[in-house]
């Protein structure tokens, strides 16, 4: 019994079958494991003795081992057991983030040619351990073993991130940590901080006090929202919140122990309310400049016929700069409502002058005179793809959100792919709302972040170089508290981090799913709140079964039918030209029907009622159990799509 027990437990420790997400480029499992015991030592050269410490520190809450760190000693790896992270004779060509990590029965060797490598290494050689072993409490009873592997990876990005709004609702500094850390799990390396938009200004600048005094506060939570659902309100009941510099300067330093660059946007030249609430002498149109209880395009706008409007920007960009090690400042310019512009004398008077033809070549005048302000603090501007519009100032990086990647990189300028259609967090994670926290809309399941191939279709293999990666975007108007960020964000963000570093070739979704499972399991070690994926699919339909005036589809659930209860069956469209109309959903027992929901739904890009309700009896052995689904091609034949099936089984007497 013991025996069994013990080899029971082996197995669910993984030991025999890494779940590393993101999948390295390449591994070798090999006989045998490494254990891990209070006498391990970890051997660094000496520039790595403070990635050798990050690995004692995060070996310790679990294990209890304080394992000793020594910086001096040149290990003969052929005798010692320990752990070696060292830069020396590491291969150049693993590159800035690359690493080898071979594991044998007495040692385990990390070798990169920089930090950033030895600190991946790191991360896997934690997750080659079992999942425990993220616990923040002392586990007893635990084999902290490892496989023996040959591990060779450096990622397909450069740039793996995770944007965060903190403007339309406020988080705090421990809060951005705890998703830091959930970052660097994955090796996620470019936190995108949303500081700015027109629901509140988060970020301290001196020389405007006012920014935050006034424009980091609105009278309520708005959108519509529970005012219990969030605690973020200052001691005198208003809404909001921001960090001081000193605040910022912490998180700066928390996330280059990760390797992580924290790119922070100031939003201008729309989405700038917030600042124009408290300096409304900056803004073009009639005000006034109120800090909005909604989200959308709002109408508050700098005026570019303002100089002072520049000499603000300057003067808070030099902040800005002075506080983010990043290369890069985001301006953000994304969906600048024109008509402030085109209703302002003196806009129009500027545009004579310079002989610009509409307001897309004005909104690209500001962004170049502000390209020159970033690029004087010795920065590179980056911005949404609107920037494109009236002309990409001279060395702009895009990032895509709508389309403009192949425009820009076959100019010659860099991109970080975040379409809306893979990368935006905030939409629905299933297409039954019902058990969904209210989001903003849309739906992308995880299967569809996880087909994203950043690099867009055309790019020539010298213009792809431009594609300096993929992002998750968490905008968060109707995301009121942190645990409701994690949960949207996860584990969306963790399809994204292997889409961002695994070669192409690794990519593989049920594998993924597989690897998930422990993954999960080590976000519920961090405290980090997911979301657990609870239906089951059941099927598919295919162009060739579809027809245009009705068709019954049929799929065995006989498995399914585990426990008496009810069941959600969703019918989810994948691909093709068509979405289906869905005219009702049935279950049948050895063909006799015995629960129906005939609603009319509809299934594609803008799914509409796609999730029907069925009681499910108690299973009776022998008999044969049916789904049907009664639908049309809508316009069409051209669709593919999965069905799902969520059973809660009926609990109590
Ligand atoms: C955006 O989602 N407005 C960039």
């Amino acid at each position: 019994m013991l025996a069994l027990w013990l080899w029971t437990a082996s197995v669910v420790t993984g030991a025999a079958d890494p779940a590393l997400i993101p999948q390295p480029q390449s591994l070798e499992l090999k006989d045998g494991v490494f254990t891990l015991t209070s006498g391990t030592r970890i051997y660094t050269d000496p520039v790595s003795a403070d990635t050798g410490v990050y690995l004692a520190d995060h070996l310790q809450p679990a294990t209890g081992f304080r394992l000793k760190v020594s910086s001096k000693l040149a290990p003969d790896v052929a005798t010692v057991s320990g752990i070696v992270l060292t830069t020396q004779n590491a291969d150049a060509s693993l590159g800035a983030e690359g690493y080898e990590l071979t594991a044998k029965t007495n040692v385990v060797v990390i070798t990169a040619p920089t930090q950033a490598g030895l600190f991946y290494g790191v991360q896997t050689l934690l997750q080659l351990l079992p999942p425990e072993i993220y616990a923040t409490q002392r586990v007893k009873g635990e084999h902290w073993q490892l496989p023996c592997v040959k591990i060779e990876d450096r990622p397909r990005f450069a740039w793996r991130g995770l944007m965060l709004d903190v403007s339309r609702h406020f988080f705090n500094k421990t809060e951005v940590k705890q998703l830091l850390d959930a970052m660097a799990l994955h090796k996620q390396n470019t936190f995108h901080w949303h500081l700015v938009d027109d629901n509140g200004w988060r970020i301290e600048i001196k020389k405007y006090p006012k920014l935050t005094s006034e424009g980091a506060w609105r009278s309520a939570v708005g959108f519509g929202l529970d005012p219990a659902a969030t605690t973020a309100y200052g001691p005198d009941g208003r809404y909001g919140g921001f960090y001081t510099q000193d605040d910022i300067r912490e998180v700066v330093a928390y996330a280059q122990k990760l390797h992580i660059t924290i790119v922070p946007e100031i939003e201008m030249p729309g989405h700038s309310l917030a600042a124009l609430s408290a300096y409304p002498e900056l803004g073009s149109g009639p005000g006034p400049f109120k800090v909005p209880l909604q989200g959308g395009v709002n109408p508050g706008i700098y005026s570019p016929a303002k100089e002072e409007a520049f000499e603000f920007l300057q003067n808070v960009l030099a902040e800005v700069a002075g506080l983010f090690p990043s290369p890069y400042i985001h301006i953000g310019g994304d969906e600048v409502p024109k008509g402030p512009w085109k209703h302002d004398a003196a806009c129009q008077e500027l545009m004579k002058r310079e002989g610009l033809k509409n307001e897309e070549e004005l909104q690209s005048y500001f962004v170049r005179r502000v390209e020159k302000i970033v690029n004087a603090n010795g920065k590179r501007l980056i911005g949404w793809s609107e920037i494109l519009q009236g002309g990409l100032a001279q060395n702009a990086t895009v990032m895509d959100w709508i389309g403009g990647a192949y425009e820009a990189a076959s100019q010659g300028h860099d991109v970080v792919m975040t379409p809306t259609s893979h990368c935006y967090l905030d939409y629905y994670q299933s297409q039954d709302r019902s058990t969904e926290p209210r989001a903003i809309g849309g739906y992308l399941p995880l299967q569809t972040v996880y087909s994203l191939d950043p690099i867009p279709a055309r790019l020539s293999p010298e213009q792809q170089k431009h594609i300096l990666g993929v992002q998750g975007n968490v905008w968060t108007e109707y995301i009121p508290n942190f645990r409701q960020v994690e949960y949207m964000a996860f584990p969306r963000l963790t399809a994204l981090a292997e889409i961002g570093w695994s070669p192409k070739s690794a990519h593989n979704f049920d594998d993924f799913t597989r690897r998930l499972k422990t993954d999960e399991q080590r976000l519920d070690q961090l405290g980090v709140n997911h979301r657990v994926e609870t239906s089951v699919k059941i099927g598919e339909w295919v162009p060739a079964q579809i027809t245009t005036n009705g068709v019954a589809l049929d799929w065995d659930v006989t498995p399914n039918v585990a426990a008496a209860g009810q069941t959600k069956v969703s019918l989810n469209y994948n691909q093709g030209a068509c979405g289906i109309d869905i005219t009702g959903v049935a279950l049948l027992a050895d063909g006799v029907e015995i629960s129906r929901d005939d609603h009319a739904g509809f299934t594609g890009s803008s799914p509409r009622k796609p999730v029907y309700t069925l009681d499910v009896p108690a299973p009776k052995p022998g008999t044969h159990y049916t789904l049907r689904a009664q639908v049309a091609g809508s316009g069409g034949t051209d669709s593919q799509g999965s069905v799902f099936w969520n059973l809660k089984p009926t609990t109590g007497k």
